[in-house]
Formats: structure tokens, sequence, C-alpha cells
């Protein structure tokens, strides 16, 4: 058996702790597997007092991860600490520097950086391994990367955020308020106390722009993704969706087409029929399609600190057994620069869901400017608000009433155009909601 590989883990936070119970309870197997034994040399953390419900004993302590990143101590630099700059950053930028392969499962960091830090590590002949950092426990990375070396890929999306999913998933099951929802992914601890990066979209865009950079071999451009959260759905939304034939979920989806690559997080309407819709709770869930392959979608836990422990380790096993693959699947320096798709020139179908005040002509007035968008329509739908009848005439004369419309095929640019144009004419109560329509397998 050859030396063991020592690695050392910087943040003992919920993967951390889980990788240091991964390696005490599979060590045995894991030698045998790669054909080395895997030890932990050193690890670090902020505060060395705190129970973490693991024995530290036998590992060199360090306060500081940037010191523990060039400790000749460890051959692996584990960074497990989270951020896109500060801790994390450094001590992967001293790790590669003092030529120390590095696993990490932070997705935040390689959004912002990971171009320049694959090129670093390719200089020192290092690893830069990061299955972790999307969709934590499901093998997306390496699938993309390794297993679909011989297609190419021409769509990549899924459900990449278990905060969001499960929000859509209670509201449309227990028709409860997006407000309702949230609170109770709070209290089981799927949200954080500051949602604002899972619900508005944020975490599945830093995502994606990994899947991106891998799928179609480009360089990273997470600040040029379109992204909208979910808090503007509405129970109605799921419920005229469900009536429709769809389910709504938080998509990103990366797409190649001669005008360059559109990368976009939005909620989306998906049929009920695809895979995707049926991806409930915190689970996530990847498609792929593959001009070989065809779609292949790999589901399962996205986060926790067992199931992300899970792909980590995978990533050191790679080291141990030697295997080396450019960290975007190729070398970084063949990256192609990012050319991005205008999201105006985006098509595909819409919802749209308008409160229409009960007048005559409103109706007419928006068909017409659906048509002067060139916009035709595969269905209007207008929904009785159940109330109505109980309030006296003269205050529902014009009450607004919902209308769902379905569109055929149009582009971004005409659906904003004619939505501007319905609003200006006044025939509605409150912002349009429009959401996009996925069309999948
Ligand atoms: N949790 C998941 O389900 C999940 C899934 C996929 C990817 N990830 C990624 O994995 C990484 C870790 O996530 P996590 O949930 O385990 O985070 P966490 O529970 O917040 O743990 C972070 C750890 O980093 C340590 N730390 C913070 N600042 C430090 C510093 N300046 N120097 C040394 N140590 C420092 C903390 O030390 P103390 O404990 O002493 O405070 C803590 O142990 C993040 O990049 C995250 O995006 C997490």
């Amino acid at each position: 058996m050859n030396a063991p590989l020592r690695i050392g883990i910087a943040g003992l936070g919920n993967v951390g702790s889980s990788l240091v119970r991964l390696v005490a309870r599979h060590g045995n197997d894991l030698a045998e597997r790669t054909g080395r034994p895997i030890s932990i040399a050193a690890v670090s953390a902020r505060d060395r007092k705190k129970n973490r419900g693991i024995d530290l004993a036998a590992f060199t302590w360090f306060d500081d991860p940037v010191a523990m990143a060039r400790d000749p101590g460890s051959d692996v630099f584990v960074e497990l600490v989270g951020g896109a700059d500060g801790a994390a950053r450094a001590s992967v930028e001293a790790a590669i520097a003092s030529g120390k392969h590095v696993v990490t499962a932070n997705k935040a960091l390689l959004a912002a950086h990971g171009v320049k830090l694959a090129k670093a590590a390719e200089e020192k002949g290092v690893s830069l391994n990061f299955e972790a950092a999307a969709a934590g426990g499901i093998p997306i990375i390496k699938t993309l990367r390794e297993a679909l070396v011989g297609n190419t890929v021409n769509r990549v999306y899924g459900i990449l955020n278990g905060t969001c999913n499960y929000i859509l998933t209670r509201m449309e099951q227990d028709r409860i308020s997006f407000a309702d929802a949230l609170d109770a992914a709070q209290k089981l601890g799927y949200a954080e106390a500051d949602p604002t990066f899972d619900v508005g979209g944020q975490d599945t865009a830093n995502k994606l722009a990994l899947l991106t950079a891998i799928a179609f071999g480009t360089e990273i451009d997470a600040d040029s993704i379109y992204v909208e959260g979910i808090s503007s759905i509405t129970p109605a939304d799921l419920e005229a969706a469900d009536e429709l034939g769809y389910r709504i979920k938080l998509l990103g989806v990366a797409s190649r087409s001669d005008s360059g690559i559109e990368q976009r997080v939005h909620p989306t309407m998906v049929p009920k029929a695809s895979a995707i819709a049926r991806v409930d709770g915190v689970t996530n869930a990847v498609a792929v399609e593959g001009d070989f392959v065809g779609q292949l979608v790999l589901s399962g836990p996205g986060a926790g600190g067992d199931a992300t422990a899970s792909s980590v380790m995978s990533d050191i096993a790679d080291i141990a057994r030697g295997d080396r693959v450019g960290a975007f699947g190729r070398p970084a320096s063949s990256l192609e620069p990012y050319r991005k798709a205008a999201m105006r020139r985006h098509e595909g179908g819409y919802y749209v869901r308008l409160a229409v005040y009960d007048r005559p002509g409103a109706f007419a007035a928006i068909a017409q400017r659906m048509a002067d968008s060139k916009i035709s329509l595969e269905s209007i739908v207008q929904r009785r608000r159940a109330a109505r009848s109980a309030a006296p005439d003269h205050l529902v004369a014009e009450a607004p009433q919902p209308v769902i419309l379905i569109t055929y095929e149009t582009t971004e640019t005409a659906i904003r155009k004619a939505l501007d144009a319905i609003k200006a004419d006044g025939h509605i109560a409150n912002d349009p909601q429009m959401i996009r329509i996925e069309p999948l397998a």
C-alpha cells in the first residue's frame, strides 16, 4: 500500500465535521478502494473550544487556515469555510501556491474566482476539485466533466436550491403564502435567518455558473446571469399552474445557441409530466442534454453535512488514486470567453396573470396589445373571484378579476413590450405577473 494521503480540513461546521466522521467510519474501506490510506493530519476553525461532537485530539490544530495551507504536514487542503473572499480565498490561494491539491465545496469562491484559481492550480500541477460546490450530494460535476466527455451538451438545467424548492412545494401542497412557507422552512432549519441569497436566486446562479463553464467549456461569468427569485409567486399562480398542467420550480437554465450562451435563474412553469416537475421538497435535480446520451436527470440531496461530505470525499479519493482532470474538464487556458446571449432575445412561451378591471373593452384592449406585439395566445382563462357576490354591487362593478394568459412562443422583448402597454392602458390593477414556460421532456 502507498503512503497515506494526508488531508488538512479548514472549516469544521456542517460539512467539515461530517467529513471527519466519514473518514473515521470509512477509513479502512477508502484505503482499499483508493490504494492508499486517507488520514486527517490537521484541522482549522475559528473556535478551538467549541464542542463539535467529534474527537479532534489526534489532529494538529491551526487557528489560521492560511498557516495550515502552507504547512508541509498535509498533502491536500480541504476548504470548507465558505465565502467568496476572506479566509477561504486566502487559504486556497496559499495552498495552491504551496503546491498542494485543493478540494472545496465553496460555490461562492469558485463563481467569483474559479478560472483564476484553476489556472494557478494548473501551473503548479495540482488538482482543484469541487464536486460538492453544485448540488451538494449529487455527483453532477464528475458526470459533466468525465462521464459525459463524449457529448456536446446543449442544455443543462436544474433545481439547485433546496430552500426554494421546499418553499414552492409547501405553497403548492398546503396552499399557503410565500411568507408562511418561508417561515416553515426557517423553523425546520431549511432556510437561513437571512434567506435573501437563496430565495433571491443568487445561490442557484453561483451553482449554474459552474455547471455552464464545465458543460460549454467557457469562462465563468456569474454576473451576467439573469436572476429572478421566487418571492413574487403566489398561491394563485401555483393553483393556475396546476390547472393548466404545469408546476412552478425555481430553475437554473444554461443553453447554447448560435447567438451565444443563455444563463438564467427564475421561477419556471414546467410540464407536470417532466422529470423535474416531480422533484419536491429540499431535493435537488440536474438535467443534462447531450447529443449522444440524450437526456439525463440526476436527483438527490443538494445540501446537508453528510451528503456534501460524500461529494467532498469523492474529490479526495480522486487525488488519492492519482486521477487528475482539469478543474473545468479541460485546461483552464483553453476555456473560451463567455459569449452572452441577450435575455431580451430569449424565446419561449409565457404565463401571464393580470388583475383586470371588470369593465367593457378591457379584454379587447389586452388582446389587441398582445396582437400588436405579434404574440399569439394559447389560452385565456378568466377566474371569477369567489367573494365577489358578497360585496355590494357599487363596490364590485369594476373590481379586478384574475385573468390568466398562456402565450405561444414569443420573445422576451415582445412580451415585455405588450405588458408595458397593457399596464399603461390602465385596465389592470397591479403589475402583471409573468412566468416563463420551459419546454421539457
Ligand atoms: N451545508 C451544506 O449543506 C453545504 C452544501 C454544499 C456546499 N456547502 C459549502 O460548504 C462550505 C461550508 O459550509 P458549512 O455549511 O459547513 O458552513 P458552516 O457550518 O458555517 O461552517 C463553517 C466553518 O468555517 C469555520 N470558519 C469560518 N471562518 C473561519 C476563519 N476565518 N478561519 C477558520 N475557520 C473559519 C467555522 O469555524 P467555527 O465553527 O469555529 O465558527 C466553521 O467551522 C461553504 O462553502 C458552503 O457553501 C455547504
